[in-house]
């Protein structure tokens, strides 16, 4: 197998180490990054390019997308899907925005790293729920704000909770997408997507975040937490929010500690479907990656493994259009 990672960040790396780990150090076949002198690990040096259509140079069987941001995951995208060749994408920006643009959902983009990282919401909601009927999520989808609030809760002021949380690798230097909430529409958005066939802007969620919480609130019976919920109304139209909430102290989604995850899923046949665990973080999301990765290309890997090898050559050279995989 041949995969093109684009970034080498925390969830690149984190990505990287594993596909080595379970596919075999030949696997990655070429990484897309920015900085040209940044320090890298030894393996990862001949296999880095500047040049977005490089990644293409490799002929890879699928590309995974560890970039921030719309550009150039959308270009690149389309150009791999334009070869017939799967995406795997962690990046939520560009997932939300290309489903706020599109009717429909392109067949061979996989994005379940892209919502709450390490918890499997996508491919429930995608697959495992299908003939049965969403109709509500609701659910922590910024764990930095969770974490944020949490502080806070233990007598931090707001400066000092973002602050920690930064030093803890939890917010990005600039936090604001996390702390107004934006973020959690934007992962909210995809799932309604899914969810109700809805294809959402993240700017038509109604949007309250942290950063304008009184101190003054958090004390008090229950919790509050950032909340992101979207509800199917009688007539199809789902309404859909972020904002912080005060729980019941017996609500599942007080639940989520730190900089952790919870989801509810309310479906007509099955009730409620509940999800906790981590919603970021390097390998929780990488592995998340991987299983995408597996379901877009592991079928063929596995069909020509299963073969002796006297067959193999042929049945490779058929299943992959002439590119024999290089494990077998
Ligand atoms: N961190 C998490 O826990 C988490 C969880 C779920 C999803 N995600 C999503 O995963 C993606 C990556 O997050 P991250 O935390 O790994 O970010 P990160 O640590 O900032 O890494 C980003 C990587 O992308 C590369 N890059 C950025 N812009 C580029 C460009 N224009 N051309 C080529 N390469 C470029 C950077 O290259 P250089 O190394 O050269 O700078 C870097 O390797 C984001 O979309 C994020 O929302 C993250």
């Amino acid at each position: 197998m041949r995969i093109a990672l684009l970034g080498l960040g925390h969830v690149g790396l984190a990505f990287a180490q594993l596909a080595r780990r379970e596919a075999g150090a030949e696997a990655l076949a070429s990484i897309l990054v920015r900085r040209p002198d940044a320090e890298r690990p030894p393996w990862a040096l001949p296999l880095l390019t500047l040049d977005p259509e490089g990644v293409f140079e490799s002929e890879p069987h699928v590309v995974v997308d560890a970039l921030p941001g719309t550009e150039p995951s959308r270009r690149i995208t389309g150009w791999a899907l334009e070869r017939g060749i799967p995406v795997v994408s962690a990046n939520k920006s560009f997932v939300a925005d290309l489903l706020a643009r599109s009717p429909g959902i392109p067949d061979r983009l996989w994005f379940e790293a892209s919502v709450c990282g390490g918890l499997p919401l996508i491919e429930t909601i995608r697959r495992g729920l299908a003939g049965d009927r969403v109709l509500r999520v609701r659910g922590i989808l910024n764990g930095t704000t969770n974490f944020i609030l949490g502080a806070m809760e233990q007598g931090m002021d707001y400066p000092g909770a973002l602050r920690e949380a930064q030093e803890l690798g939890y917010a990005e230097t600039d936090p604001s997408a996390d702390v107004s909430g934006l973020d959690a529409a934007r992962k909210l958005s995809i799932l309604v997507a899914l969810a109700f066939a809805v294809h959402m802007d993240p700017a038509a969620v109604e949007r309250h975040g942290i950063d304008g919480l009184d101190p003054a609130r958090l004390p008090g019976a229950g919790r509050i937490k950032l909340v992101a919920e979207a509800r199917l109304h009688p007539g199809g139209r789902v309404l859909a929010s972020v904002r912080p909430q005060r729980l019941e102290p017996a609500d599942f989604l007080v639940r989520a500690e730190g900089a952790e995850n919870a989801v509810e899923i309310e479906t007509a046949c099955r009730g409620v479907l509940r999800f906790s665990g981590p919603g970021a973080g390097g390998l929780p999301t990488a592995a998340s990656l991987w299983a995408d990765v597996a379901q877009a290309v592991g079928d063929r890997v596995a069909r020509v493994r299963r073969l002796a090898p006297a067959a193999r050559e042929d049945a490779a050279s058929r299943v992959f259009g002439g590119d024999v995989p290089r494990r077998g």
